[in-house]
């Protein structure tokens, strides 16, 4: 029995007019607003937008960490209502348990849903051999680079089979170029395991690289701004970043995030920063400005 991946007509995320309010001491705080965005089952979607814009907070709805204040969002038609192990996370923070081995830290979450020794020695091992850490399985986290605990975190988040795979800027804390080998190999499982991906960047590049589409979400409160279809063909290879339309794909959704992040500095430029220079800012923005 191939106990790796989940069925393919699985793990179809659907929000609808999701608004998320926040209660502060200094009063409320809209996140997102009436977003709505989809993926497919087997689909690689990312979200990218400017700094608080609400990524965070949408991901944190679909993984069940957080209840919508408006709208709903569901996996496979049902309303999500908590987390659940049809949904795996990986955030930037690696989560590791120290006291464990790589292989450990992988069976975990099968030990917890009864999963035989065996048959977790044999997820555990097959999805450590495709990301190229079967010969660590028994070393500990600390004896890692944090390319490799990373590594160790998205097989650990694949473990129980997932629907789907929730990743909130997984990379963000790694060199650039150990960044680039994680893409590939993360592109190389999806490809082989097509699951849904959900994931969360600031780096254009990789969003295009990896992704089938992209939202495009305006500063706070996020909305969507656009949804950009990546039509690169698959398998993605690195050579594909050279090309005319990959290099066009970057551009455009450069030009639409400069626009957002313009207009999220715009509030704070106005509130403290030109307005101390006596700079006034016109109707249009603070764009011909800098
Ligand atoms: N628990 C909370 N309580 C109050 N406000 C919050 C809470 N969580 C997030 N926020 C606010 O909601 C907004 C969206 O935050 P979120 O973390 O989702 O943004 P983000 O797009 O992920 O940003 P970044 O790119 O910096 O990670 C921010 O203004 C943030 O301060
Ligand atoms: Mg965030």
């Amino acid at each position: 029995m191939n106990i790796v991946s989940p069925p393919a007509s699985l793990g179809r995320i659907d929000v609808r007019n999701l608004g998320i309010r926040f209660q502060t001491k200094a009063g409320s705080i809209d996140a997102v607003n009436d977003v709505s965005i989809h993926v497919q089952p087997g689909e690689f979607v990312s979200l990218i937008g400017p700094s608080g814009c609400g990524k965070s907070t949408l991901l944190n709805v679909v993984a069940g960490f957080l209840e919508p204040t408006s709208g709903q969002a569901m996996l496979d038609g049902q309303t999500i209502r908590g987390p659940g192990s049809d949904r795996g996370v990986v955030f930037q923070q690696y989560s590791l348990f120290p006291w464990m081995t790589v292989r450990k830290n992988v069976e975990f979450g099968l030990k917890l849903k009864g999963f035989s020794a065996s048959e977790r020695e044999t997820q555990a091992r097959t999805l450590l051999g495709l990301a190229g850490l079967l010969s660590f399985e028994n070393h500990y986290p600390d004896q890692l680079s944090g390319g490799m605990k990373q590594r160790v975190g998205i097989v650990r988040a694949l473990a129980t089979s997932p629907q789907v795979l929730l990743m909130d800027e997984p990379f963000g804390a790694l060199d650039s170029q150990t960044r680039v080998v994680m893409q590939e190999i993360l592109t190389n499982m999806w490809q082989r395991l097509r699951i849904s991906v959900l994931f969360i960047t600031h780096d254009i590049e990789e969003a295009v690289f990896l992704s089938d589409r992209i939202y495009v979400m305006t500063a706070r409160p996020g909305r969507i701004k656009s949804e950009i279809v990546v039509p690169l063909p698959r398998p993605r290879t690195p050579e594909m970043t050279a090309t005319p339309q990959f290099v066009q794909l970057v551009r455009t959704i450069k030009t639409l995030i400069r626009e957002e992040s313009l207009a999220a500095m715009g509030g704070e430029l106005c509130d403290g920063g030109l307005g101390g220079l006596s700079t006034e800012v016109g109707p249009q923005g603070v764009a011909h400005l800098v």
